[in-house]
């Protein structure tokens, strides 16, 4: 077995080989932190036992000349071989925010799938995905990476994205290893600022935070990532609650947990260790497997054996759990058999994934604006205008993260010619810049206005640049960057019909644009085939089913904004209602477009909301259902949403919470039953001792389009 393999050559190796294992180390040509290593060092470390992992050494190539030097070490152990594969690898998708606003978890699966089939092609074993940190807070510039807003939602997208990737299981070689990551809380960083503090109630941490971490361990994702924030004074790198008590023996995680790049000697600048010394101490006894680019493993947990500071079980354990996963790889069989020359080739970038990605991009877009119907638009138009920074771009489609795709630029679909594809030939279409994404020159306004006036309808493409949301770029102003929102304003002066799409990565604050312009689609970073995604949803090809699954502030002041809130003791009744009740005296409450929001080109109604019983005892099961018709001119997709609320509880309960969404196909004129069951597991909570369980009491059933449309029953459930 590889539990006996894994013992027997952990009985061959020194103590420096072992804790080599624990080390990894940075290629040499993309970094997103300080590089500590020398290639030089590094390489000869290698030959020496004394490396277990690289991240960013790609390519049939690369990876073979690391792993040969691997092979040179004594008991030739090879390499793992780990990358930020996040949103797609050579065929990019839509960033991961815009992929969980297509609430389909078949087409994120999928996305995923290929991802693991083209990034193994490359010779990558391991990819530093899904990121599943809650997030509520658009300021967060990696609000872009993972699913929004809601612990539910995020849950089954994590369990998607870990299905992808590891296909039917590490050991094929289209399988690559998931990583939950940031292990733990890093979305509710301090005013959205990345790296920062989390202070928090351990009943909201494993309530709101934890759940995705816990599915992920349960479906067997093979590693975990800590997060850079401390947890209530510590570091998640050195947190012994999260690390040690749960994943590792509350959970019985039996995977790895690698470091986040630096962050067991960030904890030294930190304040929570003196040194690398103790840093490293900390960081192992708490359970951090695996070092990435601090280099205070290798330095230190050496001496700290021979002062009996850490026993070796600790570095026997961390070894093993890394270990094992290079055997279930099959790396022990084979160092070199993810390097594959025809599969880098043929399996990367071809028609049939940029096929997919093409229609995972227009399922990703959420329409959320579009009076008198100005949308779709007709192929047929005489003069088309297309006008914004964002037109004829490359590389700013793919989104932050998009490591793999330096060389494929030329091959991404821009938006000017996806438009351009599928309007009618005898059609005309004008591009104008208008301005650049972020900086204050006007210069190319009058030229952008002739343009317009020149035309039937504009589509106006605006946003944020790519390289604002992602890591490390959180923003204090999350407006349309530099003069672009006057730009919108001085081509609506012109009366001519404006479609806007936005580009973005996280939501973005766009009041005027909402309430003045006729239609809008929010079309994120949608990836290598961009232009002909937008294209198929501005003509009509594919009617836009997405939804937001985060919720759109109307003003950064109102940040944090989410829709599973707590009710006060005096709650505002209504926008307007703000006489000694919990609001703003200067702006409403509730978001400008709500989570779960999103418009189809066809009109969806719900009726006839229906409960098994409104009154149930134990563990009975309600059974709910509403009719949900087509009563509009197209075919077309919705998102039905299950919420609830519970009334009164022994510690206060959001005022809705998602329970269940099922996305389904509806014909025009046509009608489709849903059905969804709740169980009393659907309405456990964790009281302030950490129990986990649920009440008797009355219980609100809402079903509808979004979180805040909804009908709603009473019912009331008995233990
Ligand atoms: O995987 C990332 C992580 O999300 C942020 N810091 C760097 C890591 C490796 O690139």
């Amino acid at each position: 077995t590889i539990d006996q393999r894994v013992s027997e050559l952990l009985s061959k190796m020194t103590l420096e080989e072992k804790i080599g294992q624990l080390v990894q180390y940075s290629g040499f040509e993309y970094a997103t932190g300080p590089q500590n290593s020398n290639s030089a060092t590094v390489l000869e470390e290698i030959k020496k036992g004394k490396v277990g992992s690289m991240l960013n050494v790609t390519g049939v190539e690369e990876t073979k000349a690391f792993q040969k030097l691997a092979m040179q070490s004594r008991l030739k152990i090879p390499l793992l071989f780990g990358q930020d594969v996040i949103h797609g690898f050579r065929t990019t998708f839509p960033v991961n925010l815009g992929q969980a606003a297509s609430w389909d978890l078949g087409l994120i699966e999928k996305s995923e799938r290929i991802a693991a089939t083209e990034a193994s092609a490359y010779g990558i074993h391991w990819t530093f995905a899904p990121m599943v940190d809650v997030a509520r807070d658009p300021r967060w510039g990696r609000v872009m990476e993972g699913s929004g807003e809601d612990t539910y939602l995020g849950t089954q997208i994590a369990l998607a994205r870990i299905r992808g990737f590891q296909g039917k299981g590490l050991g094929n070689l289209d399988a690559i290893m998931a990583c939950a990551k940031h292990f733990a809380a890093y979305g509710a960083a301090v005013g959205g600022r990345d790296y920062n503090s989390v202070d928090m109630s351990l009943r909201q941490l494993n309530e709101t935070y934890l759940p995705p971490f816990k599915a992920a361990a349960e479906a067997g994702v093979a590693t975990f990532m800590n997060s850079f924030n401390d947890i209530n004074g510590i570091p998640a790198t050195a947190n012994q609650y999260i690390l040690r008590d749960l994943l590792k023996d509350k959970w019985n995680y039996k995977g790895f947990v690698v470091s986040d790049w630096g962050s067991i000697g960030e904890m030294v600048p930190h304040g929570y260790a003196k040194d690398n010394k103790e840093a490293a101490e900390r960081a192992i006894l708490a359970g951090s497997d695996m070092d990435m680019e601090s280099r205070a493993y290798m330095a230190e947990l050496p001496k700290l054996v021979q002062e009996g500071k850490v026993e070796v079980k600790f570095i026997d354990d961390a070894a093993r759990r890394i270990l094992t996963k290079k055997f279930e790889m099959g790396l022990f069989d084979d160092p070199f058999r993810f390097s594959n020359e025809k599969r880098q080739k043929e399996q990367t970038n071809n028609q049939e994934n940029r096929k997919f990605g093409r229609e995972f991009g227009s399922k990703s877009i959420v329409l959320l604006k579009n009076q008198n119907h100005i949308l779709p638009l007709s192929k047929s138009a005489k003069t088309v205008a297309l006008i914004g920074p964002f037109g004829k771009e490359t590389t700013a489609n793919h989104g932050f993260w998009s490591i793999a795709f330096k060389d494929d630029n030329q091959r991404i679909v821009t938006q000017f010619d996806g438009i351009k594809n599928q309007l009618d030939k005898n059609s005309t279409l004008l591009y104008a810049k208008g301005c650049n994404v972020d900086d204050q020159d006007k210069s190319m306004f009058a030229e952008a206005v002739e343009t317009a006036k020149k035309a039937d309808v504009v589509i106006m493409t605006l946003g944020e640049g790519h390289a604002m949301s992602g890591e490390a770029k959180s923003r204090s102003n999350i407006h349309f960057s530099g003069v672009q929102e006057e730009l919108l304003k001085e081509i609506a002066k012109t009366g001519k019909p404006v479609v806007l799409m936005i580009n973005a990565g996280r939501p973005l604050v766009f009041d005027w644009a909402a309430d003045n312009i006729p239609a809008i689609l929010y079309t994120w970073w949608l990836g290598t085939e961009a232009g002909n995604s937008i294209a198929d949803v501005l003509f009509g090809t594919v009617n836009p089913g997405g939804k937001l699954p985060m919720s759109f502030p109307r003003t950064e002041g109102q940040i944090p904004v989410y829709y599973n809130h707590y009710n006060t003791g005096r709650p505002a009744k209504n926008n307007t209602d703000r006489n000694y009740v919990s609001a703003y005296i200067d702006l409403d409450n509730d978001p400008k477009f709500p989570f779960g929001y999103g418009l189809s080109y066809t009109q969806f109604n719900y009726s006839d909301l229906k409960l098994s019983s409104t009154n149930l005892k134990g563990n009975q099961a309600l059974n709910i259902s509403v009719n949900v018709s087509n009563t509009g001119n197209y075919d077309g997709e919705e998102v039905v949403q299950l919420y609830i609320r519970d009334l009164f509880g022994k510690v206060v309960r959001p005022v809705k919470e998602l329970k269940s969404f099922q996305k389904i196909f509806i014909k025009k004129g046509e009608s489709k039953t849903i059905t969804f069951r709740l169980t009393p597991d659907n309405l456990k909570f964790y009281d302030d001792a950490l129990h986990y369980d649920w009440e008797s009491g009355e219980f609100d059933i809402m079903v509808g389009p979004n979180s805040q449309d909804v009908q709603t029953k009473r019912i009331n459930w008995v233990k």
